[in-house]
């Protein structure tokens, strides 16, 4: 079983995370175990500090080495992949979440304030971003990579529907229908009706290049 630790200062960021739906399923049926870990409660310091001014000085309070090396003293083992979140990092994709969830224990940091002291860096395994923008923490990073991993778990959901996922295969996804084959004057594609799989194959692989070349040229170069 997949175990994930979150070391951060906001546990409760995690409530919904961990008590709704497909994650909460993936908890309850054992392909997961999700540990939510307050780093202050590693602190030295006597007012539970887990923070400072930077030296040479600048603007807001920045994350102290102690809480965060503790903790993962604490918690880690042989098998521990220890991730930072960070703007700076490596940014994140479908083919790393595959990397992941073959992982046995992975830890995540989240940052929080301005920013880390620059040593805390020497702990990671490997830095990661979600994409270019600057949120005031490394908890939804941490949220969006879990879910990415914990959904691709053995059991987790039917493996169908992630084979056919966007960007499993470096093409985004085909366009799907439902019940009403009518709906105000919007028609379901014929060949999705006729029972042809073989048709409806071909179909939806040419609606995926074509919406594909459309939205995301930058993907058919990119290495599966
Ligand atoms: N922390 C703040 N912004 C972030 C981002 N875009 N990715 C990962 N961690 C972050």
């Amino acid at each position: 079983m997949l175990k994930i630790d979150i070391l951060t200062l906001f546990p409760k960021m995690f409530d919904g995370f961990i008590s709704e739906s497909i994650i909460k399923r993936a908890i309850d049926n054992k392909k997961v175990e999700i540990n939510i870990i307050n780093f202050r409660d590693y602190t030295d310091d006597p007012h539970n500090k887990v923070d400072d001014s930077p030296y040479g000085g600048g603007a807001g309070m920045v994350l102290t080495p102690q809480p965060i090396f503790d903790a993962v003293d604490s918690i880690k083992t042989k098998d521990s992949f220890i991730i930072l979140l960070t703007p700076d990092g490596e940014q994140y994709k479908q083919r790393m979440a595959y990397d992941l969830s073959n992982k046995k224990h992975i830890i995540f940091i989240c940052g929080h304030y301005e920013g880390f002291d620059e040593r805390i860096r020497t702990l990671a395994n490997m830095e990661i971003s979600i994409g270019d923008y600057v949120l005031t923490g490394g908890e939804l990073p941490s949220m969006v990579i879990s879910d990415s991993i914990i959904r691709l778990l053995d059991g987790v959901i039917n493996t169908e529907s992630h084979i056919n996922d966007s960007f499993s295969n470096n093409l985004l996804d085909y366009p799907i229908y439902t019940k009403p084959r009518d709906f105000r004057g919007m028609k379901v594609p014929e060949v999705l009706l006729n029972g042809n799989h073989k048709e409806i194959e071909k179909y939806r692989h040419e609606e995926q290049l074509k919406r594909t070349k459309n939205r995301r040229p930058d993907l058919l170069n990119e290495e599966v």
